[in-house]
């Protein structure tokens, strides 16, 4: 195994197959680690994680506490709401004053594309991106391969099809890359006001057929739809878009025998998918958060340069 040699973790569009099936495998071993009853190791100890997040979230900010912590790392967590953003403090600032007391790494969700991108130009700390407007969310992405490896043994060659408001998901754009990368066959399905106007460059099909994106699926992904969308026109009704789009036990009968469901979450139930669904033996919703922790803990551990190839797996 080659070691890993980037600062940061900004994307998944210039990720290799061997950059992301190294992460995959380090995130394995921890998540050999996180299943034993000591569920920490000290691989990270002395090493200080803030993270900023500057949007809402449960999953990804719960999950890289946890991975910070599992390492044995000092964390601290900031939301912009109760910060002295709400002074006017610009991003810069505020990232450089954080760094000033002496941080290691920065885990930033913000509601811009290219924040992320944007501080490793102001400070030296490594950056991992947890989510930058409509543009990438990298760990979800590789918590997915994660998901899907586990589960199938492989990514290559299967059908993935991602379902729902690709237009605004930083979750699509990211999956879509690293399925790619990794081999799999990407369908990008919703409503023509949900999906990008110029797909030309992206490797995926792209129909707002949803029979057509199910036929032969082995992986149906819905992605959430943000109430919001409906209040700019973007789709006529919520009932309009579960009854095209919603991801029903029914229309399941037209993927692949052992097709498996997944979702970023939050779920909006009953609107991208049927409870049933959700809440069904296909569902690998809370795998994919189970593994979240374990990939939080691979991306912090490579990006503070550590040794993929001399792991210390021992309980601290
Ligand atoms: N999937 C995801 O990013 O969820 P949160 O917004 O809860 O972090």
């Amino acid at each position: 195994m080659r070691r890993w040699h980037r600062r940061h973790l900004l994307g998944m569009v210039d990720l290799s197959g061997e950059e992301i099936t190294q992460i995959l495998d380090v995130a394995d071993q921890f998540a050999g680690v996180l299943d034993r009853p000591i569920r920490s190791v000290p691989t990270l100890r002395g090493w200080t994680v803030v993270n900023l997040f500057f949007e809402s979230s449960t999953r990804t900010r719960v999950s890289f506490e946890l991975a910070e912590k599992r390492l044995g790392a000092d964390t601290i967590s900031f939301s912009a709401s109760a910060s002295s953003v709400n002074k006017g403090e610009t991003l810069r600032d505020t990232a450089r004053n954080i760094e000033a007391m002496r941080v290691d790494s920065v885990v930033i969700r913000h509601g811009s594309v290219g924040a992320p991108h944007f501080l490793t130009q102001h400070i030296s700390s490594a950056i991992i991106n947890a989510g930058d407007g409509t543009h990438e969310h990298p760990t979800q992405a590789l918590l997915d391969l994660m998901t899907i490896r586990r589960h199938f043994g492989r990514i290559a060659g299967l059908r993935v099809s991602i379902i729902g408001d690709v237009l605004h998901s930083r979750v699509a754009r990211s999956d879509m890359w690293g399925l790619k990368t990794m081999g799999a066959e990407v369908t990008l399905c919703g409503p023509a006001t949900l999906l990008p106007k110029h797909t030309e460059s992206f490797p995926a099909r792209v129909t707002t057929n949803l029979d057509a994106a199910l036929d032969g699926a082995d992986v149906v992904y819905a992605l959430r739809i943000q109430r919001e969308r409906q209040e700019l026109g973007l789709f006529p009704t919520i009932r309009e878009y579960t009854r095209l789009y919603g991801i029903t036990a029914e229309r399941l009968d037209r993927t692949a025998p052992e097709a498996v469901v997944m979702h970023p979450g939050p779920i909006n139930r009953g609107w991208e998918l049927s409870d049933d669904v959700a809440d069904g033996p296909r569902s690998l919703i809370l795998e994919q958060v189970t593994y979240g922790v374990a990939v939080r803990m691979a991306a912090l551990y490579l990006t503070a340069g550590r040794d993929p190839t001399s792991l210390n797996l021992a309980p601290r």
